[in-house]
């Protein structure tokens, strides 16, 4: 069973928390999963950041930005001004009432697909005064793609895609937390969102955790949001001079105890629908 195929996962949390390297050691996990794994850089403010992450300092040519596919920022409007639906350049249906077909649609100029995993970008901010990356974020609700590919969606900091109510066409949040009170503040501020807009598929993973007693004191300040955590990921150097050296997170095995993250994670699908069915 598959339980994580075909989902879009909203990747969020604090600045630095972690974010963006759980996401590219995500992806590694399910591709070698054989889930089709599919990476969306959301976040507007970090310009190579996730690539480099997941493919190393060796990519040839960074994708165009899929605002450029949508008709760029002339066309594609903010979300809070404007909440209608992204629709193609030539084409009035609105992307969600008709799912891309990665294959036949997107030339091959919007993508990197390497080691099995397949990488877009959403837009970055590129020009001074270019405005607010709310276009972006249009673009990340709304690009959603057909079949059983799991979408993860690599977000800038913060909790503005809440009051952007970017989440709305997601199927699932994971909150990224470092062992810091604003990362506990953040997570509690978007359990709130979450029960304001009745979800209840979100979950909470610990990262930099350096010791069973900081795992304990993460746990005790979470509260009652401890049972949302999926698992944690211990503070390990080697990712810090990766991330300096401009190594691929992708070689070698695959992170274990991101591998227990996702079983727990496709446990927790599975028990979510079955009490559907009850
Ligand atoms: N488990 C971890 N142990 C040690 N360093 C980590 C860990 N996870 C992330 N980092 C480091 O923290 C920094 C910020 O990580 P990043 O993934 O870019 O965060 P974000 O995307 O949330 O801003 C990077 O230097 C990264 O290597
Ligand atoms: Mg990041």
């Amino acid at each position: 069973m598959k339980p994580i195929a075909g989902k879009r996962i909203l990747v969020c949390g604090k600045g630095g928390s972690g974010k963006s390297t759980i996401v590219a050691l995500m992806a590694d996990v399910l591709q070698k999963k054989s889930y089709q794994t599919l990476v969306l850089d959301g976040d507007a403010s970090n310009p190579e950041g996730l690539i480099r992450l997941l493919f190393g300092l060796g990519v040839e040519s960074e994708p165009r930005p899929l605002l450029e596919f949508f008709g760029g920022l002339g066309r594609v409007t903010c979300p809070v001004d404007d909440p209608s639906p992204l629709t193609r350049k030539d084409d009035s249906v609105p992307v969600p009432e008709r799912k891309i077909d990665i294959a036949k649609e997107i030339p091959p100029e919007y993508t990197i697909q390497k080691n099995g995993i397949r990488m877009f970008q959403a837009g970055k901010i590129e020009t001074y005064g270019q405005g607010c990356d709310g276009p972006v974020e249009k673009v990340v609700r709304d690009f959603i793609v057909e079949g059983e590919w799991v979408s993860l969606i690599d977000m800038k900091a913060g909790i503005e895609h809440f009051g952007r109510k970017i989440t709305d066409t997601m199927d699932i949040i994971l909150v990224v937390l470092d062992p810091t009170l604003e990362s506990l503040s953040i997570a509690k501020r978007i359990e709130r969102f979450c029960r304001e807009s009745k979800r209840n598929t979100f979950w909470l993973i610990l990262n930099k955790i350096d010791s069973k007693e900081m795992e304990s004191v993460m746990m005790e300040k979470l509260g009652y949001l401890r049972s949302r955590v999926l698992g944690s990921v211990s503070y390990d150097p080697e990712l810090v001079h990766k991330e300096l050296s401009g190594g691929s997170l992708l070689e070698g095995d695959a992170h274990e105890e991101i591998a227990k993250i996702i079983e727990s994670l496709e446990r927790s699908l599975l028990e979510g629908e079955s009490k559907k069915e009850e």
